[in-house]
């Protein structure tokens, strides 16, 4: 049988945005803001995701579109030896970050009902009801209801499911959060809030740079699905006449704007209601969105379109998650896509049931995948295609596109020094904070005994 294939140029873009656009624009993005220093931040997330994450992305295109495989066998063709074990790690990645990732969409499928039945605001705190969301039975459960959305849009296939679902998706999440920022504007709060989130102390900068260059970095990766596969995955269902660049820049750009659209749409509210942006930890931004709006105007009205929109947006991640997975399996094991889509979601599942039941399995599932991970990944891949294959993958890049001249190789020293240098740092400070992390972890539970 035919390999599946995007039907449009679109449909391979907006499935691209959908997968970047997700929890981490909305629940990762504002903390992160908060807790590095408001607009610094924004600077230099800015300044990562144009210089780091779109060269990083190109890089994974060409890999995907020149092979036309899974991240498996991809990467097999593309360099072949034991690289291939670099795909084998991208599918595992996969399944730890989609694993804990689906408790989250979980969480936010019950606070979608809490807006309806007008459960938060009947519970005695916002903090309490989140406690109620986090863990137990019916946490279980709506894990199991997201991973079972997953699964059927998925086993729908390319054209009929992924594409379909993101025509519908991303113009949805961006017309409801468009709103929800004009609603915000008119605030009370939202002229500290703007000048908070968008006016950049360059004192601070200089001072912290140490910790906002690996959080930027990281923030930058996770953001646009970079490390673990996702963009060669797709750019291996395109066809060879598109221009990767455009495509790329698009990407970047319509994800870039979410994030800043959802700061424009939290910060306000979370000013106006007198809540403190830098409550961090997993709950925050459940905690202090469901406390914000009760005392706002229309608040459960917001309160639902709100976590509609981010349901809407783990979805569309989620689903790229698993295609990864899927994709390995069909074209590797030649299973039918709905056979390999059932057994690679009920194992996710499986993996995502302790996290079910205590939320520091969230911390100790996304540190490990986000800052080790996926940049692990990262780096291996940057170093594959940049020091050891830059001629095809320039010749690759130049499909669609025609002669790049200077502008090619300027990509693959991009890639070669400055991206591999921050990821390495990055990967770095990551391994350093886990361990801090573990033992902090370790020691707590000595002290329970
Ligand atoms: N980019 C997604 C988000 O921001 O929520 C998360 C994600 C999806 C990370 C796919 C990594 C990935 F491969």
């Amino acid at each position: 049988m035919a390999r599946e294939t995007w039907g449009t140029r679109i449909g391979f873009i907006l499935a691209a945005v959908g997968s970047a656009i997700g929890l981490g624009n909305i629940w990762r993005f504002p903390f992160q803001v908060s807790q590095e220093g408001g607009a610094a931040f924004m600077v230099m997330y800015l300044a990562f995701i144009i210089l780091i994450g779109f060269p990083a992305m190109l890089a994974e295109f060409v890999v995907g579109r020149k092979t036309e495989l899974n991240t498996v066998g991809a990467i097999r063709d593309f360099a072949g030896g034991y690289w291939q074990y670099l795909g084998g790690l991208f599918v595992f990645i996969g399944f730890v970050i989609l694993s804990y990732y689906s408790v989250i969409g979980g969480w936010v499928l019950r606070y979608i009902l809490g807006s309806v039945t007008g459960g938060y605001a009947a519970t005695e705190s916002a903090a309490a009801y989140f406690g109620m969301v986090a863990t137990g039975t019916d946490t279980l459960i709506a894990h199991a209801v997201f991973m079972l959305l997953v699964i059927g849009i998925v086993a729908l296939g390319i054209q009929q499911g992924i594409e379909l679902g993101v025509k519908v998706m991303v113009p949805a999440i961006l017309a409801i959060f468009g709103i929800l920022a004009v609603y915000a504007f008119t605030l009370p709060g939202a002229g500290e809030a703007y000048a908070y989130y968008l006016s950049p102390d360059i004192g601070y900068i200089m001072q912290n740079w140490q910790s906002l260059v690996p959080a930027a970095a990281g923030q930058g990766f996770f953001t646009l699905s970079l490390g673990m596969g996702v963009m060669i995955t797709y750019a291996s269902y395109l066809g060879d006449d598109k221009n990767l660049g455009i495509d790329g820049i698009s990407i970047v750009v319509l994800n870039t704007s979410v994030s800043i659209l959802t700061g424009l749409v939290v910060f306000p509210i979370l000013f106006s209601a007198g809540v403190d942006p830098a409550t961090s930890g997993p709950g925050a931004i459940f905690v202090s969105i469901a406390e914000a709006v009760l005392d706002l105007p229309f608040g459960r009205v917001v309160g639902l379109l709100f976590f509609l929109t981010v349901a809407i947006a783990a979805l569309s991640s989620a689903i790229s998650l698993i295609e990864v997975v899927v994709s390995y399996a069909i074209d590797e094991f030649g299973m039918d896509r709905v056979k390999a889509t059932v057994i690679a979601g009920v194992a996710i599942f499986i993996l995502g049931v302790p996290v079910t039941m205590n939320t520091v399995f969230i911390n100790l599932y996304d540190i490990l995948a986000a800052q080790i991970l996926l940049v692990l990944g990262g780096v291996l891949l940057m170093v594959l295609v940049s020091w050891l294959h830059a001629g095809e993958a320039i010749e690759e890049l130049e499909q669609g596109i025609g002669d790049l001249g200077s502008i090619g190789s300027l990509w693959i020293w991009m890639v070669r020094v400055p991206v591999i240098l921050v990821l390495l740092v990055s990967l770095y400070l990551g391994v350093t904070g886990y361990i801090d992390f573990l033992t902090g972890a370790f020691a707590e539970y000595l002290g329970t005994l």
